[in-house]
């Protein structure tokens, strides 16, 4: 077999065997196949798309390029969450330690922010002392003793997805249906998971813009999750507005922690207790959604929720004064507010260009590895659907230099928009 032939054969519409998909996947990983090559055939992926049985191939091959984690040494159901991305979506702060006191124990390995959409990493890391990089052993001891771990994805587990993931994001090749599906997938049945959900988010922050896309993925990811024997349930969430009201690392940790007191903003709480029930679900921790939903609220109530949060935080390393007194995680030097200039309704709060603010800000980054500022970010006060008066404040800015604070006011300029007819507001969940 030779890679150039299987380009070929990409290119010209054909449909790929298992035992091509698997060939390429092996050279890639060990390098025996060239950036160069995969990077025409993510192209050709991209351009030419492949059918189902394809992707789920794909999908089994790269998570079979490593290590496979096998937990059922540890817990009796091994389960896990993800979201494909957004703005603002700080969802898994709250909803593994919500699963994790309600007896549930929860094991993920979270990625960073790229480009517009954050990274649940970055964001844990705004606490000192915070460690992402547990080792296999430290990964599975936690989740025994605490039940409770959020570290990064370990390097030996889908490898040829970090490959491949890499080398899309700088080839135009990340929006695929086909290569995001197998590229999550892949690392979820690598780490162990006998239970998925996934939270698709749809809209203008999200990588699918419109519900049709958003759907075909969710029932790929489905689909590719029953072939591989794993339960996988996925939701589809409105990413068109920030979920919540902090976009940027510490103050999306604050706003985390504010919701695991009890408060936090409602559309925040709601996703999460949505996302948390059907968990609870899969795990076998509940029997349906609606008492699964009474145990996730108990546990935010009872500051069970929370004290897990505490647990996990001291377990990997981080300073767990910074839980209890989050007014010491980093704080900006300028925050300026920004406010209406008329009075209307709320039509659009602009997902993606508060994500890449965020990034301007210096709170994301450009390509991978380069160092991101904790304290930055947006508060942004109002949701699609709220009347707001002249004056009052839309947003605000926290940043830590002048020039960057005047580029993210001039990004934002039209993330808000405002009219003089009543609006309907966003939904939390569209299916
Ligand atoms: N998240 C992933 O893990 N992979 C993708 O391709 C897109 C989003």
């Amino acid at each position: 077999m030779r890679a150039v032939d299987i380009i070929i054969k990409k290119r010209d519409r054909l449909e790929l065997s298992r035992e091509e998909i698997e060939f390429f996947v092996q050279g890639f990983t060990r390098g025996d196949i060239p950036d160069y090559q995969a990077a025409a055939w993510a192209m050709a992926v991209l351009l030419n798309g492949m059918t189902p049985r394809e992707t789920t191939d794909l999908t089994l091959a790269m998570a079979h390029s490593g290590a496979m984690l096998d937990l059922s040494d540890v817990v009796e159901r091994a389960v896990d969450k993800h979201s494909s991305g957004g703005v603002g979506d700080k969802t898994t702060l709250v909803v593994l330690p919500v699963a994790a006191a309600c007896g549930l124990p929860v094991g993920k390995m979270s990625g960073r922010g790229l480009g517009f959409s954050g990274g649940t990493l970055d964001k844990m890391e705004s606490i000192p002392g915070y460690r992402c990089d547990l080792t296999t052993e430290e990964f599975k001891r936690q989740l025994k003793e605490v039940g409770l771990v959020l570290t990064g994805q370990s390097l030996d587990l889908a490898p040829a997805d970090g490959k491949l993931y890499a080398l899309r994001d700088v080839t135009g090749t990340v929006q695929s249906i086909p290569l995001i599906a197998s590229s999550i997938m892949s690392k979820k049945i690598a780490a162990g998971a006998q239970a998925i959900v996934l939270d698709v988010k749809v809209g203008l922050g999200a990588f699918m813009q419109t519900l049709d896309e958003a759907r075909t993925l969710a029932t790929l990811m489905v689909d590719i999750g029953r072939l591989a024997g794993r339960e996988t349930v996925a939701l589809l969430s409105d990413m068109n507005q920030p979920l919540g009201r902090a976009v940027g690392n510490a103050l999306e940790v604050r706003e985390a922690i504010e919701t695991l007191r009890g408060g936090g903003p409602a559309d925040f709480g709601e996703h999460c207790l949505h996302v948390a029930a059907h968990l609870l679900v899969l795990g076998r921790r509940a029997a349906d959604l609606e008492s699964a939903r009474r145990a996730a609220e108990a546990a935010l109530a009872s500051g069970a929720a929370f004290e897990k949060f505490r647990a996990l935080v001291g377990a990997q390393g981080g300073d767990v004064s910074y839980v209890d007194e989050p007014e010491k995680l980093p704080r900006a030097r300028l925050v300026e507010v920004v406010e209406a200039e008329r009075s209307g309704y709320i039509f659009q709060v602009h997902a993606r260009l508060f994500g890449e603010a965020a990034a301007l800000l210096g709170g994301g980054r450009a390509k991978k590895g380069d160092p991101i500022d904790h304290a930055v970010g947006l508060m942004v006060h109002v949701k699609v659907g709220d009347y707001v008066e002249r004056g009052r404040p839309l947003y605000a800015i926290h940043a830590n230099d002048a020039a960057r604070l005047e580029e993210a006011r001039r990004h934002l300029q039209e993330a808000i928009g405002q009219s003089e007819a009543p609006v309907a507001p966003l939904p939390l969940f569209y299916e």
